[in-house]
């Protein structure tokens, strides 16, 4: 029994459901901690590609829990949306269990996310416009509404009544979207009891209580990744919660002595979606081909991804702030064709000379940072077919070497393609 997190080490889309499915094989009890469904994650398995929002990536086994814990915040329709599309697949979702306790996006939490980006100016963030920040926003100013509440008329007629008010005005006089009157809400929200009735699950206590009593083997599902956090990441170019490994504590109702692992995903190099720095990008021909290599494309939103070299400055960071204990390096099948393999291991600012080998929390000076980059020589072979880490062509190990002793962190996994097969474990995890 060991009880892990995955979280994304970077700015998401790391191949962190990539990790899960494969480490939930092993776990009995899989929880997504955060987020919503602006997360896209893929996984491959009997030659089928499975993509995911909100349902864990454990889902495939038959036989697990996959937990939606108190930490996420969902959005009825996508999630009835994503059911369906399982059932069609035959796959078994009987195991699927969501939290009373998981905020519920309401449709003004998706129009003020659409419309805010929408009509920004200045200070756009390139959301996925699925009303998380709303969402969590209201969960935060207590006006937010959970899936318990659709049980429950009393809590739920008392709780529109301190809402709507509060709501209408911010919809009315600050965005002028439409608003709600209590009957419509009352309406939406028999709908949602009904969406969520299979799923809800009053005795959660219990079910955590016993798989710890029982030494159940518990897997903890990030989303996003620790450089999109609300505290640690390039705020405010972030999501609105906490991917970092202490979020899987307050995201599902279990205690830090719970964990004994968490495993940061990170890809061989780094991609990003929406706005914010990103020190490393690249916007040459190099870019490009790892972008068409790596087929580096949003699974939600389906916007191209930014591209650049691995930024071992912001993944130091990652370590420290995600308490990884190992990393999972993804994607690295990517760089087979080329002859040169960079790594960012300081950054300059480019205005006085300063340079930074810890990662500056000011995310307005980054405009004026730029790469100090080691070259290392690339492989020039097919590494896809290759199960075992002596059989890595000599660079690619050194490659891989090199970021262990630059991170100070054991790297546990290495992924060289998408299936599930294509996985060379160093360690028995
Ligand atoms: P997540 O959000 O972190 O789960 O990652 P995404 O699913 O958004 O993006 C990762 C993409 O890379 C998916 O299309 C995966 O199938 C794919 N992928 C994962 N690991 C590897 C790998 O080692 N090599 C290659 N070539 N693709 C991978
Ligand atoms: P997974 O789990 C990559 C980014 C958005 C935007 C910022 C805020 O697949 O790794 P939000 O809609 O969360 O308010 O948008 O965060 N973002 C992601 N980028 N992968 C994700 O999820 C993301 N979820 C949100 O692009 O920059
Ligand atoms: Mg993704």
């Amino acid at each position: 029994m060991t009880n892990r997190v995955v979280v994304g080490a970077q700015w998401g889309d790391e191949g962190k459901a990539k990790i899960t499915d494969l480490l939930a094989e092993n776990a009995d009890l899989i929880i997504r901690y955060q987020g919503g469904c602006n997360a896209g994650h893929t996984v491959v398995a009997h030659n089928k590609t499975f993509k995911f929002h909100l349902i864990p990536s454990g889902i495939l086994y038959k036989g697990k829990t996959c937990f939606i814990g108190n930490g996420t915040v969902v959005l009825p329709e996508y999630f009835q949306q994503e059911i369906e599309g399982l059932k069609k697949e035959n796959i078994d979702i009987s195991g699927l269990k969501v939290s009373p306790l998981a905020s519920i996006t309401m449709p003004w939490h998706t129009e003020v996310d659409g419309y805010s980006e929408d009509n920004a100016t200045k200070g756009k963030i390139g959301t996925t416009k699925k009303g998380i920040g709303p969402t969590y926003t209201d969960k935060m100013q207590r006006i937010g509404l959970k899936i318990g509440d659709l049980y429950s008329p009393e809590a739920l007629s008392e709780k529109l009544d301190v809402i709507l008010p509060v709501k209408n005005k911010q919809l009315k006089e600050l965005y002028n979207l439409k608003t709600y009157t209590k009957e419509e809400v009352l309406d939406l929200c028999k709908k949602y009891a009904e969406i969520f009735r299979p799923f809800v699950c009053h005795e959660w206590q219990d079910m955590l209580r016993d798989a710890k009593r029982e030494n159940k083997t518990i897997l903890f599902e990030g989303a996003q990744g620790v450089m999109l956090d609300v505290d640690f990441g390039t705020y405010p170019f972030v999501t609105s919660s906490n991917p970092v490994g202490g979020g899987a504590c307050t995201g599902s109702g279990y205690g830090p002595k719970v964990i004994d692992e968490v495993i940061g995903v990170a890809k061989a190099y780094v991609t990003r979606v929406g706005e914010g720095p990103f020190v490393t990008e690249l916007t040459d021909e190099t870019g490009k081909k790892i972008q068409d290599i790596g087929h580096e494309f949003g699974v939600t939103t389906g916007r191209p991804r930014r591209c650049g070299w691995f930024d071992a400055v912001t993944m130091k960071y990652s370590c420290l702030v995600g308490g990884l204990t190992s990393v999972a390096l993804t994607k690295i099948d990517v760089f087979d064709t080329f002859d040169e393999i960079k790594i960012c291991t300081a950054y300059k600012d480019k205005r006085n000379g300063k340079t930074y080998t810890s990662y500056p929390e000011d995310v307005f000076i980054h405009k004026y940072l730029e790469p100090v980059y080691e070259t290392h020589k690339g492989w020039g072979v097919n590494i896809s077919d290759i199960r075992k880490y002596e059989d890595l062509p000599e660079n690619c190990r050194k490659y891989i070497e090199r970021l262990e002793q630059i991170l100070e962190t054991p790297i546990s996994i290495i992924s060289v393609g998408p299936d599930r097969e294509q996985t060379i474990f160093r360690t028995n995890l």
